[in-house]
């Protein structure tokens, strides 16, 4: 099968490295920016791999949105298969243009959307063929946790964790999305559209780690606890859908052993049970191996991960939870406080009752809006 390459960067040359020594595998042409064609092989126009009737399958590791949602389209409708690692683009097109494989016969496979190397959403496309899985939960971003790790293990603050992760390739060029939760949406959404044929996207539910300071750290270090930025979507007796992501205080269990920018992800499947994955989220070729596995199971027929008749839902009906929350002493009454953690100066450190997750997002996007500071973090 030849594969052409949409993207030289960090994913991929990975990608190219491996095709050029997988059995079976044979490379194609690579599309690159003008400034970058330096090699033989590099082409610069879209139109000479969809027009090249030898190229079988497309890899697209260029990420964003546009173009490569609309290169995937002219790939697809040329009768080409097509793979990618772009979460943003799946999680936005990704309905559309599974349907349009479909129709074409020809694969949309995107395992290395979620979770880089951990093949979380391989192994969902497999389980839901003969078990009904009922959550999906865990670390599913590489930046956010090495830079709660640091601060938290080592002290470090949050500007310095940041730029080593950045410095390490683990954040985006641009990082708002690993620090606002946006990255570990999409990928928690493209998990539920696989095992679910549900894919929330009221995007109202997330909660990143901007608001984490060195004195959080401590406060909850002082508790035994340790933060970890978790994305949840899971299916309600109802058969209603959510998902949603925030910072989760672990005071044992897995998660809270995950250091530097491990990702580690549970799904529960009804006959199963509890099944978790760990490993390298991330990176050249974590993430290429990904996309090979893709490949390879498009040679033995796999042609399709999201399910047919997947649909977008604005559902909000997401689980209880107790949380800590850290504002000014003059607000710690618009929360049902059950205990208070720490005080001090004018800012407290409280523990809620249960409330519906999506009750807490709700009030502190209120609160924000009013200019006013907030951190909160579920209690595990
Ligand atoms: N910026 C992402 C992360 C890269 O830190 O997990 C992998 O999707």
């Amino acid at each position: 099968m030849k594969v052409a390459v949409l993207g030289y960067g960090t994913v991929g040359k990975g990608v190219y490295e491996m095709v050029r020594s997988a059995p079976g595998l044979e490379c194609g042409p690579v599309l690159v920016l003008p400034h970058e064609c330096t090699e033989p092989f590099m082409v610069t126009d879209i139109e000479d791999i969809v027009s090249d009737g030898s190229v079988d399958a497309v890899v697209e590791a260029m990420g964003g949105v546009e173009p490569a949602a609309s290169f995937a389209e002219k790939v697809i409708r040329s009768g080409k298969h097509f793979v990618t690692s772009n979460k943003a683009m799946v999680a936005e097109k990704g309905i559309e243009l599974a349907d349009l494989a479909r129709e074409k016969g020809k694969a949309f496979l995107f395992s290395a959307a979620c979770g880089g190397g951990v093949p979380i959403l391989h192994n969902l496309s497999v389980a839901v063929k003969s078990d009904r899985i009922t959550g999906i939960r865990g670390i599913l971003n590489g930046t956010t946790n090495y830079i709660l790790d640091a601060m938290q293990s080592e002290g470090m603050g949050f500007d310095e964790a940041l730029a080593r992760a950045k410095a390490l390739g683990y954040a985006e060029a641009d990082p708002s999305a690993d620090l606002s939760g946006m990255d570990s949406f999409r990928k928690i959404l493209l998990a539920c559209a696989v095992a679910y044929g549900r894919q929330p996207s009221s995007a109202k539910d997330v909660e990143g780690i901007y608001e984490f300071t060195a004195k959080d750290a401590q406060v909850i270090n002082g508790r035994g606890g340790a933060v970890r930025l978790i994305a949840s979507g899971g299916l309600n007796e109802n058969g209603s859908v959510y998902a949603f992501v925030e910072p989760v205080i672990f005071f044992d269990g897995m998660e809270k052993s995950v250091r530097k920018n491990f990702n580690c992800v549970s799904y529960t499947g009804e006959r199963a049970g509890l099944i978790t994955l760990f490993g390298q989220g991330a990176g050249r070729y974590p993430t290429a191996s990904a996309v090979l596995r893709d490949l390879t199971g498009i040679m033995d027929g796999t042609l399709e991960m999201m399910p047919h008749g997947c649909v977008r839902t604005e559902e909000r009906n997401l689980p209880q939870r107790r949380y800590l929350v850290r504002c000014d002493s003059d607000m710690a009454s618009r929360f049902s406080a059950t205990e208070e953690w720490h005080r001090e100066a004018d800012t407290v450190w409280i523990i809620t009752d249960l409330v519906p997750a999506e009750e807490m997002h709700d009030k502190v996007r209120s609160i924000r809006k009013e200019g006013r500071n907030v951190f909160f973090a579920s209690v595990e």
